[in-house]
């Protein structure tokens, strides 16, 4: 339908260069960010997850940044990452995995043409050994499509030594019901989640109904499997029906869990937080906002139109 296309045509216009500066330049730009975004350090990550623990949520945080081929940036990332963990241990906020981290292997290295996913694995090992150190978990985040076998590839690679590192499916894959179901295997984090990026009919769903439906699929596969699914959703409709499999399962609370992303539907996550439910924010920070920031305004067109608005008036 037209919010399908709208946000189709801003994921494809958003990889303009121009349209990068103008967007990055733009003071509405800022407003939406400080929504979205804890801010740009690490001790505003750790204030935003200290805040959001007082009303028992849990956190997962990711250091901003994607599509990185320069080395030593990569391995600045990997430093921050480190950094962080460090510091949430010395607020007390990492144990029993309160605040665990998300990390895109592009930001550590996979897109380095040649040996990208030998560094991408060798740093989110090194944040893999500073999370264990502080009795915390790793997520890696999904990126497009063409990135998929290679980021279960490293995922698997690093089970070996860290069996506790969860990943991400997207369920707008056609293969991601055929995923769930190798990996809904006993110790196996799976963070399932709708998708953001704009991919090919040949690969994804384009139709939402049809992106929804695959996501109730995929949870049946999940919550009936042995591994601890965590379902990544604003969806009403999709937060109902976990829940409801759940039961049906007779998985205990502690067995899954909820997860939303800072500044969206607020309310509603302390909500389930006070029912009893586990609920884990995803937490940005970091200067390098640009690429979260299209994602998010392209899942809402009421964001879009808002934006393209206040662009066109500067
Ligand atoms: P949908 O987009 O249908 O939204 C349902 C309702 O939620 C909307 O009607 C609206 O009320 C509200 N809502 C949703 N997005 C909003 C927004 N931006 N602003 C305001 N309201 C909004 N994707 C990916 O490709 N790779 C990844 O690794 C991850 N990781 C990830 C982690 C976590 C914890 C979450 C919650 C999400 C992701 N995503 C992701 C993003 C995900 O794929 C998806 O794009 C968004 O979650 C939006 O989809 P919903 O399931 O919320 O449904």
């Amino acid at each position: 339908d037209a919010s399908d296309l709208l946000r189709g045509a801003l994921l494809q216009i958003s990889e303009s260069d121009t349209v990068r500066s103008a967007v990055v330049a733009a003071p509405v730009s800022r407003a939406v960010v400080n929504r979205y975004v804890a801010g740009e350090e690490v001790d505003e990550a750790v204030a935003t997850t200290a805040r959001l623990r007082t009303t028992n949520r849990l956190v997962t945080i990711d250091h901003l940044g994607e599509d990185v081929t320069d080395r030593a940036q990569a391995e600045r990332t990997r430093d921050t990452y480190v950094t962080l963990l460090d510091a949430l241990a010395e607020d007390d906020l990492a144990r029993f995995g309160a605040a665990e981290v998300s990390v895109k292997l592009s930001a550590v290295g996979q897109s380095i043409p040649g040996d990208g996913d030998a560094v991408a694995l060798e740093n989110a090992r090194a944040v893999c050994e500073a999370a264990e150190r502080v009795g915390t978990t790793v997520t890696l985040d999904m990126e497009d499509h063409t990135t998929t076998d290679r980021t279960l590839e490293t995922l698997r690679a690093l089970r070996q030594d860290f069996p506790w590192v969860g990943a991400v499916l997207q369920t707008y894959l056609h293969r991601t019901e055929s995923d769930c179901r190798d990996l809904a295997h006993e110790g196996s984090r799976v963070r399932l989640c709708k998708g953001a990026y704009k991919e090919p009919e040949s690969v994804a769903f384009q139709d939402g109904e049809d992106v929804d439906l695959s996501y109730v699929r995929c949870l049946k596969v999940l919550m009936a499997g042995e591994g601890y699914p965590m379902v990544a959703t604003h969806d009403p409709r999709l937060v109902e029906i976990a829940r409801a499999l759940a039961g049906h399962h007779g998985r205990s609370p502690d067995s899954y869990e909820f997860q939303m992303l800072l500044g969206v539907r607020d309310l509603e996550q302390k909500r389930i937080a006070d029912r009893g439910h586990q609920m884990r924010v995803y937490v940005p920070f970091g200067d390098d906002w640009y690429g979260y920031l299209v994602r998010r305004l392209a899942e809402r067109p009421a964001n879009i139109r808002f934006f393209l608005r206040s662009l066109a008036s500067n």
